[in-house]
């Protein structure tokens, strides 16, 4: 059985990188209304943590992506649910997790692109690196970690471990 181990960033690291990202990603849209779109389920908390911070108008909406791994070299990802809002013309900023592969994120970008927003950007709390198969342009990062898998602050494994207030590496328990 696989629980969590130990701590890789504490409730208080958390706070401040979500902080600084604010910070961030305030300066650039300056007063200007952002739709953030979160990437269900892990990027909710990130997310609610998120738009609390920010300085700008802010409206919320959600995607669910489902990637395939597999087999295939290229990865594909599908759509379990769509955005209400109509985004042409607006500031869009997607908000992620965790970009591992890349193919989620890469997936979402591009179906959001079609729908031709103002603006349209990243903000990722972490970045495995190291994992990446698809390129993908990340506007804002937290934080880079290392090629292990990681629960907590939304990040699940089998579903569990969303609600830790601090991210954990995974360990066999
Ligand atoms: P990608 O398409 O490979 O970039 O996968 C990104 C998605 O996989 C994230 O949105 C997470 O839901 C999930 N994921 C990737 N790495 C981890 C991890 O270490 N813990 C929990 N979920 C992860
Ligand atoms: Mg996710």
């Amino acid at each position: 059985m696989a629980i969590p181990g130990k701590v890789l960033l504490t409730e208080k690291e958390i706070k401040k990188k979500v902080r600084d990202l604010a910070k961030k990603v305030s300066f650039d849209y300056k007063r200007e209304e952002v739709i953030m779109v979160g990437v269900l389920k892990g990027a909710f908390v990130f997310l609610s943590d998120l738009m609390r911070v920010v300085k700008f108008p802010v409206k919320v909406d959600f995607m669910a992506v489902k990637s395939y791994r597999g087999t295939e070299t290229t990865g594909k990802a599908k759509i379990l649910l769509d955005l209400r809002e109509e985004i042409k013309g607006k500031n869009v900023l997607i908000v992620e997790d965790i970009v591992d592969t890349g193919i989620t994120l890469n997936t979402v970008k591009k179906i959001l692109e079609k729908r031709r927003p103002k603006t349209l950007k990243i903000c990722a709390l972490l970045d495995k690196r190291g994992r990446r198969r698809e390129k993908v342009k990340l506007d804002y990062v937290g934080i880079t970690i290392p090629n292990k898998y990681v629960v907590g602050y939304g990040l699940d494994f089998e579903d569990k471990y969303r609600n830790l207030p601090y991210v954990a590496l995974l360990k066999d328990g």
